[in-house]
């Protein structure tokens, strides 16, 4: 009798494991039919928490998964100590997602990391999370699988992000850590990333770069610090006379909603393969002669014909835009200039920025406007919003 009980509750189970997503309300039930022949792909664990000690032996007291499950969600959780003991318990998991939960990210005790293994986890998500990191806690540090890594809208106890945090994550490619009011970073934080191919810092309070801390990110292509509090981009560090801040190969920059007021001709040199510079809404009123020079210009070139080529300087303070201000030669790649909405009251020679696609000068305080630029201006731009135009 009892035999046959077990039977049938056997079939029920499996029946209902055939789908390949499990949702689990409150976690701590031991799922060990998992491991035989289980369909499911996805299980998501909601409403649960863990102590440090259920971290540890979360197979014990949780679940034991099989390989078969690639995606794992934690919503609604504590999770006491989030580190390679938790992650390597899901052996064939490619992906992790947490979501609205508390969590402790890092190790308590040093010894513990000794016996952390390596799981397969290429992307982790964390949003709308409260994270206690300590510093010096390295929680991805063996995640050497580890591609992508996104922290959205979430409470770093500690606003920075410190030189342990990626410490192992050496094939990261994919790097967010956005509304997390992240006030400083350190300057070996990414020292070992140099797979880096994305990286987006926006929306959070930073006030500063450490002017070497992209030196080894040589592979960066789209980097995006908008939305923050930065007041100058790092010119090179002291000790490295020629060193410019920004890696050669970015080919997309947001540094627009920040506090910028200067624009130095070796912040963005080498950088050719540039098509997309946000600099708007920023305070730039000094621009040195030339300082775009190296953008727009030859290895653009592929670039040039997939993408609207841009330099976006609205919202600004800018006052003169003359002969050589922002251009010393002709950028050969330049489809859109803006320099909508900043302050500009004389425009002398444009020889260098003519024949493209949108030019925007509205909403300036043009009163003067040198006698070889009235053609070209003419010729499509937008003069809007200006105490003078040129009939
Ligand atoms: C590490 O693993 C060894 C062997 O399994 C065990 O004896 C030791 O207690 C473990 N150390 C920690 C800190 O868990
Ligand atoms: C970078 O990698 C080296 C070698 O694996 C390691 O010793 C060092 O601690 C790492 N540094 C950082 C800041 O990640
Ligand atoms: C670069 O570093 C050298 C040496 O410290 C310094 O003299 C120079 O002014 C710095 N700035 C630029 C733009 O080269
Ligand atoms: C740059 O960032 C701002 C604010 O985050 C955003 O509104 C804007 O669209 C971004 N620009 C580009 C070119 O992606």
């Amino acid at each position: 009798m009892k035999r046959a009980v077990l039977i049938l509750s056997l079939i029920a189970v499996s029946s209902a494991f055939d789908a390949d997503k499990f949702l689990s309300d409150n976690c701590a039930v031991k799922y060990n039919l998992f491991n035989y022949g289980s369909k499911i792909k996805e299980i998501t664990c909601q409403n649960f928490q863990l102590t440090e000690q259920e971290a540890k032996h979360f197979e014990r007291e949780h679940f034991s998964f099989g390989d078969s499950i690639k995606t794992i969600v934690f919503k609604d959780c504590e999770l006491a100590a989030l580190n390679d003991n938790v992650f390597s318990k899901f052996p064939g998991a490619k992906k992790i997602t947490i979501e609205n939960c508390k969590i402790n990210l890092g190790w308590s005790k040093e010894e513990e990391k000794q016996n952390a293994t390596h799981p397969a986890i290429e992307k982790v998500t964390i949003t709308d999370s409260t994270i206690k990191n300590s510093v010096g806690s390295n929680a991805f540090a063996h995640l050497f699988a580890l591609k992508e890594l996104i922290i959205r809208n979430s409470d770093f106890e500690h606003k920075i992000i410190d030189g342990k945090l990626l410490e192992g994550s050496k094939a990261l490619k994919i790097l967010k850590i956005t509304g997390c009011g992240i006030e400083d970073i350190d300057k070996n934080a990414f020292v070992n990333l140099s797979e880096l191919e994305v990286l987006k810092l926006h929306t959070n309070k930073l006030k500063a770069l450490h002017p070497t801390l992209l030196r080894n990110n040589r592979k960066l292509e789209i980097v995006d610090f908008s939305g923050n509090e930065i007041k100058e981009i790092p010119l090179n560090a002291s000790f490295l006379t020629n060193y410019v801040f920004f890696p050669d190969n970015i080919q997309k920059l947001n540094l627009s909603h920040n506090l910028i007021n200067h624009i130095e001709n070796k912040n963005f040199k080498n950088m050719r393969k540039m098509y997309y510079l946000d600099l708007s809404h920023n305070n730039i009123d000094g621009l040195s002669d030339g300082c775009f020079d190296e953008l727009f210009d030859d290895s653009g070139r592929i670039k040039a014909f997939l993408f609207e080529n841009t330099l976006d300087l609205s919202y600004n303070s800018i006052k003169y835009i003359g002969r050589n201000t922002l251009f010393s030669r002709k950028p050969k790649y330049l489809t859109r200039l803006d320099l909508s909405h900043n302050k500009i009251e004389e425009v002398g020679a444009l020889d260098n920025i003519y024949k493209l696609k949108f030019l925007d000068f509205s909403y300036n305080n043009i009163m003067k406007i040198d006698m070889s630029s009235k053609e070209k201006l003419k010729d499509g731009a937008i003069l809007t919003g200006n105490t003078f135009l040129i009939e």
